[in-house]
C-alpha cells in the first residue's frame, strides 16, 4: 500500500513558519493536485514528502511506514521538477537508466526497465538521442521516465509543465492523465494553474500561505467552495465578487444592478453585510444602461465581456458563440441567475450556505 498520511506537519526556516500544522490522508492509487497562489508552500510540502527538506515537527507515513526522519532514497518515492535537468552527454536511455545503474542493478534489468518507461511514454524511437536533439516536451518525458524506471510507490510533480509551451502543456497533461491510469500508483502533482488542478486531479487541496483552505473532488470544489478564496480560485474566468447586503426577500449587490436578487443561499439578517460571487456564465447580457463595457475577448467559442459598474465594480460575463458581443464604451444591462448567485460573510469571507 502506498497510501500517504500528513499528520500535524509544520515546517520553519529560522523563525519564519511556512507550514502551519497540515493533515492530509491520500489513498493509495490516487492522484492529488496541490494548488494554490505563489509561496504557498506548495513545494515545500512537497519536497517534506520527497525527503528534501526536512520536517519541523510532525508525521509523515507512507504506506505503513513513518518516513519522517528517513532518507530520501529510502522513501518509495520518486520526484519530476519544473528543469528537466538531464545529462547533456548521455543519451535518452542512458539518462533514464542512470540512477538504477548507479545503485547498483544488473544491466538487463536497467535495460528492462528503461524499455517498458519508454513504451509508456512513447520514447522507443529516441532512445539513443542526446537531450539537445530532443523537444521541452520530449524531454519533460524523459525525466518523467527516470522516475518511472525507479517503480517507486509515489510520484511527486513540481510543476512539471511550466516549462513547456500553451499547446504542449495541453498534450503531456493528457499523457500525464494516461500515465497515471496505467501505472495506477499514487501521484502527488504541484500546480499553480487550476486547469491543470481541474482536469488531473481525483483530489485537489487548495492551499493559502501555509494552510489548507479545502480539499476536495474538483467539480466539488468548483459546485461547492467553503470560503471565498477557494470560490474564486477555482474556475476560470475566476467568480465574480461584489459587495451587498440582505435584505426582506434577498439581496442587494448595487454592483450587478438595482434588482434585489432572490438567491439560493441562506440569506443573513437584514442589513448584513456580505460578499456576493457568481461566475461569468450565469451572468447575461440584458437591455440596460447600468454597466460599461470595458473590453470584448472573442474566443470562437465564447466570449468575455469585461464590463464597470457604477460602483466601480469589475465584472467579467461569459457570452456563447451566437450572443451579440457588445463593443467597447457600450452601456448594457446584467441579467444575474440568482439562483447560481454564492453568499460569503463579509468580514471571516466563510461561505453562508
Ligand atoms: N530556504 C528558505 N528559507 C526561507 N523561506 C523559504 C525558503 N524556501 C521557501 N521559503 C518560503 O516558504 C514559502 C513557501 O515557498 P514554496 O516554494 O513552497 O512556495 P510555492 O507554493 O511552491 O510557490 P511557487 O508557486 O512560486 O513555486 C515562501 O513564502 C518562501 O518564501
Ligand atoms: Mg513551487
Amino acid at each position: 500500500m502506498s497510501d500517504v498520511t500528513l499528520r500535524k506537519l509544520v515546517k520553519r526556516y529560522g523563525e519564519v513558519e511556512v507550514i502551519h500544522g497540515v493533515d492530509l490522508d491520500i489513498a493509495d492509487g490516487e492522484f492529488v493536485v496541490f494548488v494554490g497562489p505563489s509561496g504557498c508552500g506548495k513545494s515545500t510540502l512537497l519536497r517534506m514528502i520527497a525527503g528534501l527538506e526536512e520536517t519541523s515537527s510532525g508525521e509523515i507515513r507512507i504506506g505503513e511506514s513513518d518516513v519522517t526522519r528517513a532518507d530520501p532514497a529510502d522513501r518509495g518515492v520518486a520526484m519530476v521538477f519544473q528543469t528537466y535537468a538531464l545529462y547533456p552527454h548521455m543519451s535518452v536511455e542512458e539518462n533514464m537508466g542512470f540512477g538504477l545503474k548507479m545503485t547498483g542493478h544488473a544491466k538487463a534489468e536497467v535495460k528492462e526497465k528503461v524499455r517498458e518507461a519508454s513504451r509508456i511514454l512513447k520514447l522507443d524511437d529516441y532512445l539513443k538521442r542526446k537531450p539537445k536533439a530532443l523537444s521541452g516536451g520530449q524531454r519533460q518525458r524523459v525525466a518523467i521516465g527516470r522516475a518511472i524506471v525507479r517503480g517507486p510507490e509515489v510520484f511527486l510533480f513540481d510543476e512539471p509543465l511550466s516549462n513547456l509551451d500553451a499547446e504542449l502543456r495541453v498534450d503531456m497533461r493528457v499523457e500525464i492523465a494516461r500515465l497515471h491510469k496505467e501505472i495506477g500508483a499514487t501521484m502527488i502533482y504541484v500546480t499553480h494553474d487550476q486547469v491543470e488542478a481541474m482536469t488531473l486531479a481525483d483530489k485537489i487541496v487548495v492551499l493559502r500561505a501555509g494552510h489548507i483552505e479545502q480539499v476536495g473532488a474538483p467539480m466539488d470544489l468548483y459546485r461547492d467552495p467553503d470560503n471565498r478564496f477557494v470560490a474564486g480560485f477555482i474556475g476560470s474566468p475566476a467568480m465574480n465578487f461584489v459587495g451587498g447586503s440582505a435584505a426582506q426577500d434577498g439581496v442587494l449587490a448595487p454592483g450587478l444592478g438595482a434588482q434585489t436578487l432572490q438567491v439560493a443561499a441562506a440569506v443573513p439578517g437584514v442589513g448584513t453585510e456580505v460578499i456576493v460571487g457568481i461566475r461569468p456564465q450565469h451572468l447575461a447580457l440584458a437591455p440596460g444602461e447600468s454597466h460599461l463595457v470595458d473590453l470584448v475577448e472573442r474566443l470562437g467559442g465564447v466570449s468575455y465581456a469585461y464590463l464597470v459598474a457604477a460602483t466601480g465594480d469589475r465584472l467579467v460575463v461569459e457570452l456563447r458563440e451566437d450572443d451579440p458581443a457588445p463593443r467597447p464604451n457600450d452601456r448594457v444591462g446584467l441579467r444575474v441567475d440568482a439562483s447560481r448567485v454564492m453568499l460569503f460573510d463579509a468580514s471571516t469571507e466563510r461561505r453562508l450556505r
